[in-house]
């Protein structure tokens, strides 16, 4: 069968990794001027899927066919070849070189043999202004936040005129609005004829943006569904049972402020930020990205400095900028960037889920390995890490299931304040639930839990309060009941600064 608007083919791809099946016999194909979603829970195997095309890795079985005819593609320059573009869920970019030398990286145009920089700039400019992304090509890529990062990803998969575009979880730390701009972009690309591999766990998108999708399992492909396919059928398709209920949420009784932050200050950052947690409570902030809410749970963990104000735990007083101090008061912090600073990827799982509990588990002064090892046992089960054992680097762990291991680090550590900073970011909707319940547990069991989030259901969702900021500010507080998108956008592009002034003036 010849299909002349078939870009790709694979079919019965098999890869084994060492104690890893990653995948099993997968099929898939591409259409010109299609957008193709590959779906599947965390570590099904689509990330692995998709570097057998950029070249990263090659199958152990199976064949892949490139325009009909049967290929190998054993390098990136092969890939390249073939003009396919990848852009990863972990970013390839050189931060120290700037915007244009990362998107010409061993392609820059010469001029007697000498790299013509004038031309490169040039070049570069009018790639991101067709990504409509505002940044300068001198720019060094350590200075641009994660947005404009992937937008100069695109600019330079644009650079390699792609037939085929690959998309690992692009939006995954993306705003809404960000997405939008996004999707545009996508969109254009599909009417020239691009055919693009997108991979997301964000159902919603499927739809928005999808074509066809490719429903992976345990590293198989079990199913190809339009992508008009209802999201309940999808998540069935995808997990294998239908989830009940997305927000589990169980309220706990309340009981007194374990957390209490008054007048939190650091000059040109947040202002004054007051706020309780209780015992059994689970309080969202919500707000717009910039609105200052990491650098307000940075500083209350001590990773950061702050001019005024203060934190207490139980009421005690916390020493500012002191990490260890806020540790032995009882608060965690799972952060927003999971790869700078969640965790050490060249040790295992094991070894990840015990840096915080190894002095709570000395005993005579020697680490009670056993106690350690059933106890990240237990919480990697609860988690449903997916991995070939608690001795697994957690480099090569997938996405998700590193987003787990951070979780299950702090869930071990006898927190009493856990702060969660896009807990969910990356993760499949199963295991959302499952991290859902963990919280349940925990305030069950009487601890505060702070969640930042940008997925608006999941604080509506999940919260017994809702802080909104805005502009370094605490907009306003919303009870669950009173906490709608609506209630929360309002306050969360207010001006609270000069609202504030507004309202003193009469
Ligand atoms: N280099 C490697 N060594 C060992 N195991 C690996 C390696 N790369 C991937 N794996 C394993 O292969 C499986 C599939 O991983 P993959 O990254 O493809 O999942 P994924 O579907 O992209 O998941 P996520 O949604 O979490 O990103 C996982 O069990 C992972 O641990
Ligand atoms: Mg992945």
């Amino acid at each position: 069968m010849s299909d002349a608007d078939e870009l790709l083919r694979i079919e019965g791809i098999r890869k084994t990794f060492p104690g890893v099946v990653a995948l099993d016999g997968v099929d898939f194909s591409l259409r010109r001027g299609e957008v193709h979603v590959l779906l599947g829970e965390n570590g099904a195997g689509k990330s692995t899927l998709i570097k057998m095309l950029s070249g990263a890795y090659t199958p152990d079985a199976g064949r892949i066919l490139v325009g009909g005819e049967e290929t190998r593609i054993q390098s990136a320059q092969d890939s390249e070849r073939l003009r396919i573009a990848t852009i990863y869920q972990e970013f390839n970019l050189v931060p120290d070189l700037t915007v244009a030398e990362n998107i010409f990286l061993g392609r820059q145009p010469r001029r007697f043999g000498v790299i013509d920089r004038k031309r490169m700039e040039a070049d570069a400019e009018v790639l991101l202004k067709r990504v409509g992304v505002h940044v300068s090509p001198r720019a060094r890529v350590r200075e641009l936040g994660i947005a404009r990062l992937q937008m100069v990803e695109i600019a330079k998969a644009l650079s390699l005129d792609a037939r085929v575009l690959i998309m690992d979880e692009p939006t995954a730390v993306l705003t809404s609005e960000e997405v939008e701009k996004l999707f545009a972009i996508v969109r254009t690309l599909r009417e020239d004829g691009v055919g693009i591999v997108f991979i997301t766990h964000h159902l919603e998108e499927i739809a928005a943006l999808g074509d066809r999708v490719t429903v992976m399992r345990d590293g198989k492909s079990v199913g190809q569904v339009p992508a008009s396919t209802p999201e309940d059928e999808l998540v069935r398709l995808m997990v294998g049972r239908s989830i009940e209920q997305q927000y589990p949420r169980e309220r706990a009784d309340r009981g007194t402020a374990l957390l209490t932050v008054e007048g939190l200050t650091r000059d040109g950052v947040f202002h004054d930020v007051g706020f309780e947690v209780h015992a059994g409570e689970v309080v969202g902030i919500a707000g717009l990205v910039g609105a200052g809410r990491t650098e307000v749970v940075r500083a209350v963990f001590g990773a950061d400095p702050y001019d005024k104000g203060s934190v207490k735990v139980s009421g005690a007083p916390i020493a500012k900028y002191d990490v260890n101090a806020a540790m032995t008061a009882g608060i965690g912090l799972v952060p927003e960037d999971r790869k700078g600073q969640g965790l050490v990827l060249d040790a295992s799982v094991e070894e990840n889920l015990g840096l915080v509990t190894l002095r709570s588990a000395t005993r005579a002064g020697l680490v009670d390995l056993k106690g350690q090892r059933e106890a990240a046992e237990r919480i990697a089960g609860q988690l449903g890490v997916r991995m070939a054992g608690l001795g697994q680097h957690v480099r090569t762990l997938s996405g998700g299931n590193q987003q787990k291991v951070v979780i299950g680090k702090w869930l071990l550590a006898d927190t009493k304040v856990l702060i969660l900073d896009e807990p969910t970011r990356g993760i499949d909707v199963g295991a959302k639930v499952e991290i859902y319940q963990l919280i349940n547990e925990l305030t069950a069991a009487g601890a505060a839990v702070l969640m930042i989030s940008s997925d608006l259901p999941e604080v509506l969702g999940m919260s017994d309060r809702v802080l909104v900021m805005a502009q370094g500010r605490i907009a306003g507080e919303l009870s669950a009941d009173e906490a709608t998108q609506d209630a929360v956008m309002a306050l969360a592009v207010s001006n609270p600064s000069t609202d504030k002034e507004a309202s003193r003036g009469h």
